[in-house]
């Protein structure tokens, strides 16, 4: 495994779903063993027969059965099709990528949008990568260097090798280490305490954390360390794997760096780039390849959640195919609100705005309206997130806009009205507070009638 590698950061998925503040509530799919929904459970409510789907297909997921496939997710607007990925983002847990992406993301001025379609889906191809070491390991008890003159300079001292006894809670074993592992030891400044392995074919010093107990306590140690670890069971040199998922946006990342810093050198300046030249790509397909091939890695197909997918357009739309039929492809999920509608940037009309070729290749789960009782739990739920009391009275007051207007609004209007209800002093919201919120602020369909209502005097 070179070294390249572990220099590259990957994005985490836990920021990605702290983004999705609207969502925040939404713990997973809140299915039982059997893979049946439970009513209320996770944070999910209703929508039954979508939930059991999605658990179905978070099962293909783990077991590999869904790559180079796709799923949609169809309904009306606010009946939960971007909380229910968000739930299959939480079920799949922090191993599988799930990257993110809205079709309206595409459109930047910056960045070509096959570039931003490129990236997310080499963001959300993992690869994980199992290795079997030999290792040392244990906490530092007695760490002693064996210093010798410098060759060149005699005023410097410099380690010739160390001596270093490791401790688990039932072994502890001394060992002569050479020059190269000093060194290291050094750059790393293990002291007593420290708990680290040592790779034994390589060399390499990894420091883990810190075990209590073993260290002298410095009063300067006390913020250093928030991570105390335990000390290991077993012998000090044993067998140990080492499993870590990277994806092929990090390969891509690390020759691009690689490159880069070759340019420097050469030519003396950065060059600005804002797309990653396919030939890096190709290169890192090749060594995605290869560590594939030596049997120490597998693929992990992992989620591109593309929202708003109508916004594609052909264009997006044939790139997609193209990495649906292609040997690195991630599972796409897809969400529209539209019905039967133009395919962005042709005047061909097709179901959802995906062109026929593309739909051909997904499972379509169907979310429906809710009923009052599920918009009634929804917005019980929101509340309790969002901190706002509400009044039995207030409650109805919101499922009836709920139903009338949409969830979202009934939803939105929380807030304000926490602050109407606190100018009164009181903490509860009440029916008259949701009242007077609803005439301050309008949904979509009341502000386009009023747009109609006063059109001679907007601007065209
Ligand atoms: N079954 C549910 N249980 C709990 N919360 C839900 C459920 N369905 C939707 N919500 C919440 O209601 C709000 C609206 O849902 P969401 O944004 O998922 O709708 P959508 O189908 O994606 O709508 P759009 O088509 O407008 O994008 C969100 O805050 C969401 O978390
Ligand atoms: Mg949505």
């Amino acid at each position: 495994m070179p070294e390249l590698i572990r220099e590259v950061k990957e994005e985490s998925k836990k920021e990605i779903l702290k983004r999705i503040s609207a969502h925040s509530h939404i713990r997973g799919l809140g299915l039982d063993e059997k893979g049946e929904p439970i009513f209320i459970a996770d944070g999910l409510v209703g929508q039954l027969e979508a939930r059991k789907a999605a658990g179905i297909v978070v099962k293909m997921i783990r077991e590999g059965k869904l790559a180079g496939r796709g799923i949609l997710f169809v309904g009306p607007p606010g009946s939960g099709k971007t909380a229910l990925a968000i739930a299959i983002a939480r079920e799949l847990g922090q191993d599988t990528p799930f990257v993110m992406l809205s079709g309206a993301e595409l459109y930047s001025a910056e960045v070509k949008k096959t570039e931003v379609l490129m990236r997310a889906v080499r963001r959300a191809i993992g690869i994980r990568i199992k290795e079997i070491r030999r290792v040392y390991e244990g906490a530092v008890k007695e760490i002693k260097f064996v210093m010798t003159r410098h060759p060149f300079n005699p005023y410097v001292k410099v380690p010739k090798a160390a001596r270093i006894t490791l401790a688990t809670r039932d072994e502890e074993k001394t060992l002569e280490v050479s020059q190269e592992i000093a060194l290291q030891l050094i750059d790393l400044n293990v002291r007593r305490g420290d708990l680290i392995w040592i790779d034994a074919d390589t060399g390499t010093v990894h420091k883990v954390g810190r075990v209590r107990g073993i260290e002298k306590a410095r009063y300067y140690d006390v913020e250093a360390y928030r991570v105390y670890r335990e000390l290991p069971k077993g012998r000090v040199f044993k067998e140990r794997e080492i499993v870590r998922t990277i994806t092929l946006h990090d390969i891509d990342e690390a020759f691009a760096a690689q490159r880069r810093a070759i340019t420097v050198s050469v030519f003396g300046f950065e060059a600005a780039e804002r797309e990653i030249d396919p030939e890096i790509r190709k290169e890192a397909d090749e060594y995605a390849r290869k560590l594939l091939q030596s049997g120490h890695a597998e693929l992990v197909p992992g989620v591109l959640f593309i929202d708003d997918v109508h916004m594609l357009d052909i264009e997006a739309f044939s790139f997609l195919s193209r990495v649906m039929e292609s040997e690195f492809s991630p599972i796409i999920i897809m969400a529209t609100n539209r019905g039967i509608t133009r395919i962005r940037g042709t005047d061909i009309e097709s179901p959802h705005g995906v062109p026929l070729d593309v739909l051909d290749r997904l499972l379509i789960i169907p979310v429906r309206p809710y009923t009052p009782e599920e918009m009634r739990e929804i917005i019980k739920i929101r509340a309790d997130e969002e901190d706002v009391e509400l009044t039995e009275d207030a409650l109805d007051a919101l499922v009836k806009i709920a139903q009338e207007r949409s969830l979202r609004y009934a939803v939105q209007l929380m807030q304000p009205a926490k602050i109407i209800a606190s100018r009164r002093g009181s903490k509860a919201v009440t029916a008259k507070d949701i009242e007077e919120v609803a005439k301050l602020f309008v949904d979509v369909k009341q502000s386009v009638e009023y747009a109609r209502k006063w059109e001679q005097l907007f601007l065209k």
